[in-house]
């Protein structure tokens, strides 16, 4: 005689599909799935969705999949407006004890910066008002990072990264790749960049559109410090007193990363770094903490 399985129920289904999971060679994967099954079904049980609502949420995760390609990414994108990436960095970072806090990467670092050397300007169109950025990869014991890799990337003055505007930047503008020198210092030229709409012309776009929120983020430079030995750490420094500080649509402003971009009127200066007097001047040390070996 075969037996009759009991039905699946509202209240027996998580815990069938949980326990379908048993077999899992990988305890990660398992614990990932198991978890991510129990947080959906409790958003479902919450809200109880009807059928159109459902067809109408896999409709937008198919339109964000294919908004998809080599120079977008919208699950990124919808990663970062519902705060899960600012959520993944904020964890990881707990176990980072005294590195520079670590922010969102974005979806505008999908090319590789051209190779530049310290004091050289990222800034290829000639913007309107100099700025020098300067500033030291450092060990969490103090000791400088000598040879360490400096990748940097920004938006212009009109708050456009060079991807956006093929054919009005050049290729590679606002991007350099940087090596620190024996005291672990990196210097650059660029221009103060300006606070921009994150793209809004897909599903993203929508939803910030439908929910009524703004898609702006304030103006900052990003970063990734990396180094034999250490933990690459990827972060940005945000311009003390943008538009949006208090409002970024990622989630990604850290107070420990706001900087003045101060103006500085000394014409030695200027002459040392290669700039027209007046100028702005940022600083930022990065630091990064050594790998853990063993388990
Ligand atoms: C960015 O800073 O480049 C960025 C980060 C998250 C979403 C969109 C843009
Ligand atoms: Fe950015």
């Amino acid at each position: 005689m075969t037996t009759v399985p009991e039905d699946i129920t509202e209240e027996t289904v998580t815990a069938a599909v949980v326990t379908s999971f048993d077999g899992t060679p990988d305890p990660r994967l398992r614990e990932l799935l198991c978890a991510v099954v129990r947080g959906l079904h409790g958003a479902v049980r919450e809200v109880e969705p009807t059928i159109a609502e459902w067809e109408r949420a896999v409709d937008f995760l198919t339109r964000t999949g294919q908004m998809c390609d080599d120079v977008r990414q919208e699950f990124v994108l919808l990663s970062d407006v519902l705060g899960i990436s600012s959520l993944v960095e904020n964890l990881n970072h707990r176990k980072a004890g005294g590195a520079t806090e670590a922010t969102v990467l974005g979806p505008f670092h999908m090319t590789t910066s051209p190779a530049r050397s310290n004091g050289d300007s990222i800034d290829e169109v000639g913007g309107a008002e100099p700025c020098v950025v300067t500033g030291r990869v450092l060990s969490v014991s103090g000791a400088p990072v000598a040879g360490a890799s400096v990748d940097v990337w920004q938006a212009d003055e009109d708050g456009f990264y060079d991807v956006q505007q093929p054919g009005v930047q050049p290729a590679g503008n606002g991007r350099g790749l940087f090596t620190t020198d024996a005291d672990g210092r990196f210097w650059f030229r660029t221009v103060v960049p300006a606070h921009y709409p994150i793209p809004t012309d897909g599903p993203v776009g929508a939803l910030l559109t439908a929910t009524r929120r703004l898609p702006f983020r304030p103006a900052h430079i990003h970063f990734i410090a990396d180094a034999p030995g250490y933990v690459p750490v990827t972060t940005h420094i945000f311009v003390a007193g943008s538009p949006y500080l208090d409002a970024d649509a990622v989630f990604a402003v850290k107070r420990s990363l706001v900087r003045d971009f101060a103006p500085v009127d000394d014409e030695t200066a200027a002459h040392r770094f290669g700039v027209a007097n007046p100028f702005r001047h940022a600083v930022i040390d990065l630091v990064v903490e050594p790998q853990r070996t063993g388990p």
